[in-house]
């Protein structure tokens, strides 16, 4: 339905869980015991969570001192919430709501103290941000924001091939893309958030969070290799000739090449 199968975030998961800043979450649950009221779980509600990998990703920092969250997992695709169901309920409180939040006055904030997502906000428009963070100042004041896994447009790659850059610039391009929100924000979606969030007051906190690749993540890698192609295919930008022989090296080398795709993540705290 939405386009993000189990597989593919599956896939993903391990580079994703290497690359969140830790420090960030750990400030975001210092942040939530403080301002959480007694005797009730903080609520987080994290926005395109598919199968709950935000939850892992807090749940893996507080396995030494575990404590309740509620989790209100949003997403318009049924079948991947009914995943992170399957997955979390025994050791998380967890709500669902199948809801398609491109249009912002549907996003179910009531009662949340946290909101939370990771690989989305590159996928929104600036608009979307803009609503967002007038929505939370305007109706929930006290609403923390933490946003993983932002692509910021850089990616490199071991050994080098000349046509590394073109490739790049083609891909970045369609980084902008409409995704359902209206023109994406793609790399500069860090750099908006940030800006956004501390035009309404808010505190930020910035940190990199790179997919590091190695030849272990060599069927990732291959993946992202792909949908670079496919992509770099439609655009018409660069000759298909040289696309495919641009391919056919990466694929030659993925088994022992690395790879590095930058991501920010954000954290930002009302004051
Ligand atoms: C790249 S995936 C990230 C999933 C998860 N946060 C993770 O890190 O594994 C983007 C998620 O946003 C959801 N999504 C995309 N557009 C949406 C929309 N308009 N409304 C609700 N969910 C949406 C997708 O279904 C998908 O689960």
């Amino acid at each position: 339905m939405s386009g993000f199968s189990i597989d593919w975030l599956d896939l993903r998961e391990s580079a994703d869980h290497r690359a969140r800043d830790k420090t960030l979450i750990e400030q975001a649950i210092r942040w939530l015991d403080d301002v959480s009221i007694p005797n009730q779980p903080p609520l987080i509600a994290d926005l395109g969570s598919g199968t709950g990998s935000t939850i892992r990703s807090f749940d893996n920092l507080i396995a030494e001192d575990p404590k309740p969250l509620s989790w209100r997992l949003v997403d318009h695709d049924p079948n991947l919430l009914a995943e992170a169901k399957r997955r979390h309920e025994v050791s998380n409180i967890i709500e669902l709501c199948v809801t398609d939040f491109s249009d912002i006055q549907k996003l179910p904030l009531e009662g949340v103290n946290l909101v939370t997502s990771s690989a989305l906000l590159d996928l929104v428009s600036a608009n979307f941000i803009d609503e967002l963070a007038q929505k939370i100042k305007h109706e929930y004041q006290s609403v923390g924001l933490y946003s993983a896994l932002n692509y910021d447009g850089t990616t490199s790659w071991t050994p080098t091939h000349p046509l590394d850059r073109a490739v790049l610039k083609t891909f970045n391009l369609d980084q902008r893309r409409d995704k359902g929100f209206g023109p994406a924000l793609g790399p500069e979606a860090a750099k908006y958030l940030k800006n956004e969030f501390r035009t309404i007051g808010y505190k930020i906190f910035t940190a990199k969070s790179p997919w590091l690749l190695k030849h272990s993540d060599h069927k990732l890698t291959g993946s992202l290799i792909d949908g670079i192609t496919e992509v770099s295919l439609t655009r018409n930008e660069l000759k298909a000739s040289e696309i495919k022989k641009w391919h056919t090296f990466r694929k030659q080398n993925v088994g022992t090449g690395s790879c590095t795709v930058g991501h920010i993540d954000l954290l930002a705290l009302p004051r």
